[in-house]
C-alpha cells in the first residue's frame, strides 16, 4: 500500500473513501471545500448528531454520488491543543473506517498548522501502519479489504520528497512486525538469517552469516554459551549498506536476536510470560527492518552495519548451567549466575565484533529486561548512553517518529552489583535497578572511545491491546526512530 500526494486539492481528486479532519470551532467554514464533492445538507446533519470536532470524535456518511462512497469526518479538537500526535490519531481513526473498501483512501487535514514535511510524514506513517494486519497464520485468511492506495490531499508539491522515506520506513516497520509476530517454530535463527539474505538480494546490500564454527574461532564464548542448550545452530548475521561515492560516517546497529527465550535452567515460570518470548528477537527485527528501509532510501555518505547474534535460549543436556563461567571474545570472563539474563551474553560478543569495525557510533536495541517495563511501561523504551550528542540525536529521532523514548542513568556505582567472586564479572546483579545493571554489563564490551547507546525495547515491542495507531501484538517499535536517526545524520 503506497502513500501518494495530491497537491491539486480535493476538486481534482477521485477515490472511494475520504477522511476529512475538522477542528473544534467554526464547522461551516471548515466544511466549505466539501461542498463540491458532497451534495446535501451536511451541516444540518452534523448538528443533529452533535458532532463538534472533538479529538477522538468521528462520523461516517455513506454517499451515493460516485466515485466517493464514504465520507469520514474526524475531530481534531481545539487548534491550540493540537499536536502532531493528534494528526496521527485522527488519521489512524479515519483509516479504520476505510476497512471494507479496497479503493483509494484520501485524507484532508488542516496541513498548514504544522510544517508540511512533518505533517505529511506523521499522517502517512500513521495511516498505512494502522491498516496493517497479519493473516499469515490463518488457514483460511478472510479476504482483507483495505484501501490499495492512500492519497494525502492538498499538501504542497514540495512535501513529496518526504514520501520517498515514508514508504520504505513503513515497509521496514511491517517487516519488523512480521518478524516479531512470527511464532518461534516458524522463525528460527536460520529463518532470521534467510530473511537478511533475502533483503540483501532485494536491496543490494552485503551480507555475511557466520556459522557456529566461525563464532567458535572468534572465541565468542558468551554468545555460544546461550546457544548451547538449543537443537538449532546459532547464526551471526552481518548486513552492510554502502552508499555510492564517498563515505563520511560509519554507523552500526546491533539487535538482540533470541528467537525464543525459555529462560534456560532459570526457566521462566509463573507470570514471566514464557509464551510471549518469541518477541525476544525484537531488537533484531528493528535492525533488519531498518536495513530494508535504508537499502531502499539509500542515504548518501553514510555506511551502515546491521548486526545480529541470533540463537535460542533453551534447555537440554548441554545447556549452560547456572554458575558456569564463560569467556567472551574480548577475553573477559563471566559467571552466568542467571541463565535468563541471556540477551546481554549474546550482545557482549556482538558488541565486541562491532567495535572491531571501528564505527563512528553504535546503537544496540534489545528486549533486555522486565525491569525496564516496570520502570517505563509499554509505550516507552529506555536508553542509556554516556554521549550527550548521541542522546540528543536519538531523542529527536524518536520524537519525530512519535515513539516514546526516555534517557536513563548509567549509574557507575551500581557496577558493584555485578561483582563475581570468581570471574571478572557476573551477568546479573540485584533485582532493584535491573535495567541499569544490564546496561552497565553491556558497557564492559564496548570500546570506550566509540559513542554507544543501548535501547531497551522490552516494553514497546509488544502491545496487549490496539491503540489505534498500532494494532495489538507486534508493534515494530524502533524502526522509525532508527531510520530517522540515520537519515538525519550530518556529514
Ligand atoms: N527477554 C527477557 C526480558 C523481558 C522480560 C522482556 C519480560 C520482555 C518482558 C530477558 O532475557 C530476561 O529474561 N531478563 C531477565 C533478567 C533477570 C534474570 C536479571 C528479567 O528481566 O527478568
Ligand atoms: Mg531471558
Ligand atoms: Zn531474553
Amino acid at each position: 500500500m503506497q502513500v501518494s500526494l495530491i497537491a491539486s486539492g480535493l476538486n481534482s481528486w477521485s477515490g472511494s473513501v475520504l477522511v476529512f479532519g475538522v477542528l473544534e470551532g467554526n464547522l461551516e467554514e471548515q466544511l466549505h471545500p466539501l461542498e463540491e464533492v458532497v451534495k446535501g445538507p451536511l451541516i444540518k446533519n452534523l448538528n443533529q448528531q452533535n458532532f463538534i470536532g472533538k479529538a477522538g470524535e468521528s462520523i461516517n456518511f455513506q454517499l451515493l454520488e460516485p466515485p466517493i462512497q464514504k465520507l469520514v469526518l474526524v475531530g481534531l479538537g481545539k487548534p491550540e491543543k493540537l499536536l502532531l500526535e493528534g494528526f496521527r490519531n485522527a488519521a489512524a481513526l479515519g483509516a479504520q473506517s476505510s476497512i471494507g473498501n479496497d479503493g483509494t483512501l484520501g485524507i484532508v487535514l488542516p496541513w498548514n498548522i504544522f510544517d508540511c514535511m512533518s505533517a505529511a510524514k506523521a499522517v502517512a506513517e500513521a495511516t498505512r501502519l494502522s491498516l496493517f494486519k497479519d493473516t499469515r497464520f490463518l488457514s483460511k485468511p478472510e479476504e482483507l479489504k483495505i484501501p490499495k492506495r492512500i492519497d494525502l490531499i492538498g499538501l504542497p508539491e514540495s512535501a513529496k520528497t518526504i514520501l520517498q522515506e515514508v514508504n520504505p520506513i513503513c515497509a521496514g516497520v511491517e517487516l519488523a512486525r512480521e518478524l516479531v509476530g512470527a511464532p518461534p517454530n516458524s522463525l528460527t535463527p536460520q529463518d532470521l538469517a534467510n530473511t537478511a539474505i533475502q533483503i540483501a538480494k532485494e536491496k543490494n546490500l552485503e551480507v555475511t552469516v557466520l556459522e557456529k564454527g566461525e563464532c567458535e574461532a572468534r572465541k565468542m564464548g558468551a554468545y555460544l554459551a546461550v546457544a548451547k542448550g538449543s537443537d538449532l545452530d546459532p547464526k551471526f548475521i552481518h548486513l552492510i549498506y554502502r552508499p555510492k561515492g564517498t563515505v563520511k560516517k560509519r554507523l552500526a546497529l546491533v539487535g538482540k536476536g533470541l528467537t525464543f527465550d525459555s529462560g534456560g535452567y532459570n526457566l521462566k515460570v509463573g507470570s514471566s510470560q514464557i509464551d510471549l518470548m518469541k518477541f525476544d528477537m525484537g531488537g533484531s527485527a528493528v535492525v533488519i527492518g531498518a536495513a530494508k528501509a535504508i537499502g531502499e532510501i539509500r542515504p548518501e555518505e553514510i555506511e551502515v552495519h546491521f548486526i545480529v547474534a541470533s540463537c535460542e535460549n533453551m534447555i537440554n543436556g548441554s545447556a549452560v548451567h547456572p554458575g558456569d563461567i564463560v569467556q567472551a571474545s574480548n577475553g573477559k570472563t563471566i559467571e552466568i549466575n542467571n541463565t535468563d539474563a541471556e540477551g546481554r551474553l549474546t550482545l557482549a560478543d556482538a558488541l565486541v565484533y562491532t567495535c572491531e569495525l571501528k564505527p563512528d557510533a553504535i546503537v544496540d536495541l534489545a528486549t533486555l529486561t522486565g525491569a525496564c517495563v516496570i520502570a517505563l511501561g509499554d509505550e516507552i523504551a529506555g536508553f542509556w548512553t554516556d554521549n550527550n550528542q548521541l542522546a540528543e540525536e536519538l531523542q529527536n529521532a524518536a520524537n519525530n517518529a512519535g515513539e516514546g523514548l526516555w534517557r536513563m542513568p548509567i549509574q557507575e556505582t551500581y557496577k558493584k552489583g555485578l561483582k563475581s567472586m570468581l570471574a571478572d564479572i557476573k551477568n546479573t546483579g540485584p533485582r532493584a535497578g535491573g535495567s541499569i545493571t544490564a546496561a552497565l554489563f553491556l558497557k564492559e564490551f564496548v570500546t570506550e572511545s566509540i559513542p554507544w547507546a543501548h535501547i531497551d525495547i522490552a516494553g514497546p515491542v509488544w502491545a496487549e491491546k490496539t491503540n489505534g495507531l498500532n494494532p495489538a501484538g507486534a508493534t515494530g517499535y524502533g524502526v522509525r526512530t532508527i531510520v530517522n536517526w540515520i537519515c538525519n545524520q550530518k556529514t
